[in-house]
This record gives structure tokens, C-alpha cells and sequence, in this order.
């Protein structure tokens, strides 16, 4: 099968792109013919050597997934040939990724993809859609009337978060660095949408959810989060969802935060398991059904292209290069 993998970690160029063995499945394991893929910056980590997962050379790289089932192994119990799936949780911790062809996927981590959702719109929805889904609803504890602000409302993860918590019921205050993506997270749901970049957002913040004397639940996307700033928003009992930064060693206002009982929920996706996804995936297609769930697809590119694709997802999550908007796919069978 066709496939791009990497015979080293490195930058997004050691990508290279050829033939590999098409897998067998074996066991609980569905080989799926894949229609769509999508970049994710855990991808990037993964085959920049940041994170050590790459265990096996030559190595797939790619989490996320949408397509037909090909075949399957002899345990196999959820699905059958011809069936459409998506799913992510691939190419993690020792196992092979989803810029191929083909995938051999255990089918705890497959679900069904509605009718009427492309493979594109599943893959490109996979993995920021179970983040959004674990952290309001299995960490975080949404409630319907919550006032919720997602600092980066217009990102994979942060515009999901918008979507599922206006579908409960909160109230979402978001912000965004564009007029274009600005308007993007209205039509998502977002209540109040503000400029990042603006000198008045703290202000404009406060306004916004001053009738609920503050958020309930601040769900932060950015790499350095800022707690005084953070912690002078929420309501007594507030909530931050923190979600990304590893190395960020910032000042904590500790006073403030437990003086007015925060609380703070940090949590990787890829640690849940997987009947805790496939709640979280089960949610998703249902709000999906219901028109609540539309990822949004930056762009997309050929198998062949994936090195580059790398690059322009690095360019934005790590260089802030502000050049992406949407997810990107990634099509085996060309664009
Ligand atoms: N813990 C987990 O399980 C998990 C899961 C998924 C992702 N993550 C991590 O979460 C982070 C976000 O991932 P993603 O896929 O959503 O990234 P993304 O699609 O690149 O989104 C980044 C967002 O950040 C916004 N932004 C940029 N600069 C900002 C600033 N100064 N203040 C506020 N917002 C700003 C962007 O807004 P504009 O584009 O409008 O400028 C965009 O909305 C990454 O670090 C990723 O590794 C963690």
C-alpha cells in the first residue's frame, strides 16, 4: 500500500512517502480503507521526536481516520466489510498511524460514521471533537447555563468546545484572532465573540459575564497560559480546563484560587479509554445527526504531500505563523 512514514524522527521533510506492506488484520483489528486522514499538532510532537512514541520503524505517522471497512480480523464484533468507521487513536503509543491506504485498527477504537458525514468531515473531526467531548463532559462537568469562555474558540479543539457546550445549553463567550474566524465562532454559537489581540478583551470579558458575576468554566487552548488573568475571571467554584503546554512553567495566583474554590482539570485525550471514547464518539455522531457538529476542513492534500502539511501545521501551532485556518486533511487517494 501506499503510505508516508518516517525511517527517523525529524522535521516535517523526513517525511517520505512509498510502498508498505498492507496490514492483515488479526484479532479485534479491522482494516480499514482510508477515504480521509487529518493533522493534528500531537502529530507533529510525535514525528518531531517531542513526544517519544515513534517506536517502530519504518513509522505511520497520523492519529486520526475515516473510511470503509476492508476486511476483518476473526475476533471482530462491532463491524463488517463495507462498513464506514472513523476513529483516532492511532500511530500512539506503538502503533501505527492513519497517512496510508490502509490501516489495521483495533476496533475499541472505531465507530460508525453517520450517513451523510464525509470521511473528510470524520477525520478532520476526530480527535479534537473526543478532546472537546472528554474535557466538558467527563472532566469538567458542564452544566446547561454555564457560562463558558474558550480562549481560542476558532481552533480544532476550541471550536468544538463551542459547538458541544452551546448544544448543552451554556453560554459561550469565545475569542479569536480574525474578523473572518470571529464570525466563524458566532455561527458556531459562541454568544459574545472578542480579538484576542485586543488591549480591552479582559474588559470585555467582564462585561459579557457580569450578569453571572463571572465564567463558570474557562477552557484554555494556548500553550502559556496567563493564571492571574485566568483566575481573576472565574466565578466562585470556576473550572479551568487546561489542555496544552508541557513545558510552560507559569506563575500561579494560589491565594485567589483557592480563596474562591477553583478548581483545575488538566487531561490528555489519548488517556481515556476507550469505552470513555466511544461515549465521547457516540455524542459527537449524535450531534452530528441532530446538525450540531460540523468540523471545519482548512485544506487538503495528497498523500504525497504530507510533509508539507506538517509543516504547515507546525508553522501555526508552533511559529504562530497564523496561516491555517480549519483542519487539514489528508487524502490517500489523492486530492
Ligand atoms: N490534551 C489534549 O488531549 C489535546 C488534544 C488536542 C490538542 N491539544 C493541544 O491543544 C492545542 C490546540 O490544539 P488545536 O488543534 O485546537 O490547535 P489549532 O487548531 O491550531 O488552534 C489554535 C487556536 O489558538 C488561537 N490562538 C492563537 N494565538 C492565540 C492567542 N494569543 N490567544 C488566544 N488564542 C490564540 C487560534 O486563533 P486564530 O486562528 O483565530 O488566530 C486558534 O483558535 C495544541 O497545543 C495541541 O497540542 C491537546
Amino acid at each position: 500500500m501506499k503510505a508516508a512514514y518516517i525511517e527517523q524522527t525529524g522535521v516535517p521533510e523526513v517525511i517520505q512517502v512509498g510502498d508498505l506492506p498492507t496490514p492483515v488484520p488479526s484479532g479485534q483489528e479491522v482494516l480499514v480503507r482510508i477515504g480521509a486522514a487529518s493533522v493534528n499538532p500531537i502529530d507533529t510532537y510525535i514525528r518531531g521526536g517531542v513526544i517519544g512514541m515513534a517506536s517502530q520503524f519504518p513509522y505511520i505517522p497520523g492519529c486520526d481516520l475515516a473510511g470503509t471497512v476492508e476486511a476483518v480480523g476473526p475476533g471482530v464484533q462491532r463491524f463488517k466489510a463495507g462498513d464506514r468507521v472513523w476513529g483516532s487513536n492511532q500511530s500512539l503509543f506503538g502503533r501505527q498511524g492513519t497517512y496510508a491506504e490502509f490501516a489495521a485498527v483495533d476496533e475499541a477504537w472505531l465507530y460508525p460514521t453517520p450517513r451523510g458525514q464525509s470521511d473528510e468531515s470524520a477525520a478532520a473531526g476526530a480527535l479534537v471533537g473526543i478532546t472537546a467531548q472528554l474535557g466538558l463532559f467527563l472532566h469538567a462537568g458542564l452544566a446547561p447555563g454555564d457560562w463558558v469562555y474558550v480562549n481560542g474558540g476558532s481552533g480544532g479543539v476550541g471550536s468544538a468546545v463551542i459547538q458541544f457546550a452551546a448544544a448543552a445549553g451554556a453560554h459561550v463567550i469565545a475569542s479569536a484572532g480574525s474578523e473572518f474566524n470571529r464570525e466563524y465562532c458566532r455561527s458556531l454559537g459562541a454568544e459574545v465573540v472578542l480579538d484576542y489581540r485586543s488591549g480591552t478583551i479582559d474588559d470585555e470579558i467582564r462585561e459579557a459575564a457580569a450578569g453571572n458575576k463571572g465564567v463558570d468554566l474557562w477552557w484554555e487552548t494556548q500553550r502559556e497560559p496567563d493564571f492571574d488573568r485566568i483566575v481573576g475571571h472565574l466565578k466562585r467554584r470556576g473550572r479551568i480546563v487546561l489542555m496544552a503546554g508541557r513545558a510552560a512553567r507559569p506563575e500561579f495566583p494560589v491565594g485567589p484560587f483557592y480563596v474562591n474554590d477553583l478548581r483545575m482539570f488538566g487531561f490528555a485525550m489519548f488517556n481515556a479509554s476507550p469505552d470513555e471514547q466511544r461515549a465521547a464518539a457516540e455524542r459527537m455522531n449524535a450531534e452530528f445527526e441532530l446538525g450540531r457538529w460540523a468540523p471545519r476542513i482548512g485544506c487538503r492534500f495528497a498523500l504525497e504531500e504530507t510533509g508539507a502539511a506538517h509543516r504547515l501545521q507546525e508553522d501555526n501551532t508552533l511559529g504562530g505563523k497564523r496561516t491555517l485556518s480549519g483542519k487539514i486533511v489528508i487524502l490517500p487517494s489523492g486530492s
